[in-house]
């Protein structure tokens, strides 16, 4: 695996104390708004890494921050049409403080059209670049705030993994740690390969160092994160695939818990499947995308498998992990999908069963395969579709949810609930996330036994 030289690595050293010299009495502010996956999350933990050793600290608040970054994600159209909305809101706050700098990053910017948009339309922007040049990111501070330079860079420097990038976690007991990057499988709705490049795995032992510093910082939950994170190893020619890391990861002393990714269907070997079961710190979950029942879909997705091959994968699982929860991935409304093909769809999730079901409505995205194939199905059917899938799998959590009430799990203490503040929330090993009443000597980062109470839909409640 290519990693960006030394050189350049001291290069970018050098542009942060620069940019910390010229700011050392202005102690700046920053504001960074995510968009998108786990991926661009752990992303934005590295940019807010490069920022505070530049001296940044950080503030949610935009009239007080002096910089403002959106990484932004283009999976579908209405992430893109946010970002563009909120970014255009921002002229009037760079009209009343000129000094206030913009910039823009990440998968949406990665596409030439959206950089050359943002160039023509958006002149209050002053910095704009994409995944490949991440770790230049000090460079461009560099250049737009002291050179008061305008910067657009989405060069694509394929196939480098740039390690050794500062990182700033909230120091949450829970830590994502991206295993490798880039994705080869080319879903024909898909922008993803297009804007992250090609699967590039970084090297074990600079996983295992993250993971264990990780560790001595009081983490004792880490996600292990990739576009196809299954596929991990297969271009490093070291006999490494991801079932052998998930072992190495598991024998990380002080470390409790491991998840993963996410994975695809086709990568899903059951020496993974015999990892996961007999390694006693991953956790018992899984996140597998179907996309689509009908095998007529399936194909013009290009995911390379089909319904039965799917549902024979998931009982090769469920032999083995009996209790695993069970999450996935749907697309509603794909280039021509007809009623039978969508019952198709509707038939896998009653099959299965699954505990949670992210859903979307067919986005098309430039440059793409998908976005040439003509399309007849009217976006009222393809809504109609959407909320019948909702309804099925609504009526699937509940039941499976009500299951839970009486049964104690786990759960690791993330914090106090969002919607309530005597509670505090957690999660099972499944990662089932359960909210309980506060009490005397629990904090975050603590586990605890947790009998649930009450159930609906979306939630769990229980108590200790
Ligand atoms: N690498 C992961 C996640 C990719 S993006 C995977 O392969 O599963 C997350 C989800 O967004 C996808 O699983 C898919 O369901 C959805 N998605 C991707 N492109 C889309 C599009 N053009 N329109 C609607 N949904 C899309
Ligand atoms: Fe996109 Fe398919 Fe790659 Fe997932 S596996 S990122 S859906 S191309
Ligand atoms: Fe979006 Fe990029 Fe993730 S397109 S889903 S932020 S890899």
């Amino acid at each position: 695996m290519k990693t960006i030289s030394q050189e350049e690595q001291k290069e970018q050293i050098a542009y942060m104390t620069r940019v910390a010299n010229m700011l050392c009495d202005s102690a700046p502010k920053a504001m960074v708004i995510t968009y998108g996956c786990q991926q661009n999350e752990n992303d934005s933990e590295r940019i807010r890494g490069m920022l505070a050793k530049m001296g940044y600290t950080f503030t949610e608040k935009k009239e007080e921050a002096d910089l403002i970054l959106y990484n932004t994600c283009a999976v579908r159209e209405g992430a893109e049409q946010r970002v563009l909305g909120n970014i255009g809101a921002l002229s009037h706050e760079k009209r009343r403080r000129p000094n206030l700098l913009i910039g823009l990053c990440g998968c949406m910017m990665q596409q030439p059209h959206m950089a050359e948009t943002i160039k023509r339309k958006y002149k209050h922007v002053s910095m704009v670049f994409g995944t490949h040049v991440l770790h230049k990111f000090p460079q461009f501070l560099y250049e737009a705030l002291i050179e008061q330079k305008r910067v657009i860079n989405i060069t694509d420097s394929e196939g480098v993994i740039a390690e050794d990038i500062p990182i700033y976690r909230s120091g949450d007991p829970k830590a994502w740690v991206s295993v490798m990057y880039g994705c080869n499988n080319f879903c024909t709705y898909c922008i993803v390969p297009y804007v992250r490049g090609r699967e590039r795995s970084r090297m074990p032992e600079k996983i295992m160092e993250e993971i264990t510093d990780l560790v001595s910082r009081g983490v004792t939950e880490v996600t292990l994160l990739g576009q196809n994170v299954n596929a991990y190893g297969k271009d490093l020619d070291l006999g490494i695939n991801f079932a052998d890391l998930l072992r190495k990861v598991n024998a990380v002393e002080g470390l409790r818990r491991i998840r993963f990714m996410t994975s695809h269907p086709k990568d899903m070997s059951d020496d993974l499947i015999c990892a996961m079961a007999e390694c006693e710190k991953v956790m018992p979950q899984l996140h597998l995308p179907f996309q689509a029942g009908s095998d007529r879909i399936l194909s013009a997705m290009n995911r390379r498998y089909t319904q039965a091959q799917y549902l024979d994968l998931v009982q090769r699982v469920r032999d083995k992990i009996p209790h695993i929860t069970l999450s996935t991935d749907i697309i509603v409304g794909f280039p021509n999908e007809s009623e039978e093909d969508f019952e198709e769809t509707i038939r896998v999730l009653e099959s299965v069963r699954f505990d949670t079901v992210f859903s979307f409505i067919y986005s098309k995205r430039t440059g793409t395969p998908a976005a040439e194939m003509d399309d007849k199905v009217t976006d009222e059917e393809k809504h109609r579709r959407f909320d019948r899938l909702l309804e099925v799998q609504n009526r699937i959590s509940r039941e499976i949810n009500d299951a839970c009430l009486g049964q104690t799990f786990e759960l690791l203490i993330e914090g106090e609930s969002k919607t309530d503040s005597n509670m505090l929330t957690g999660r099972t090993p499944g990662g089932k996330i359960i909210n309980f009443p506060k009490a005397e000597g629990l904090s975050t980062g603590d586990y605890v036994n947790v009998t649930v109470d009450k159930t609906n839909t979306w939630s769990l409640t229980g108590k200790i």
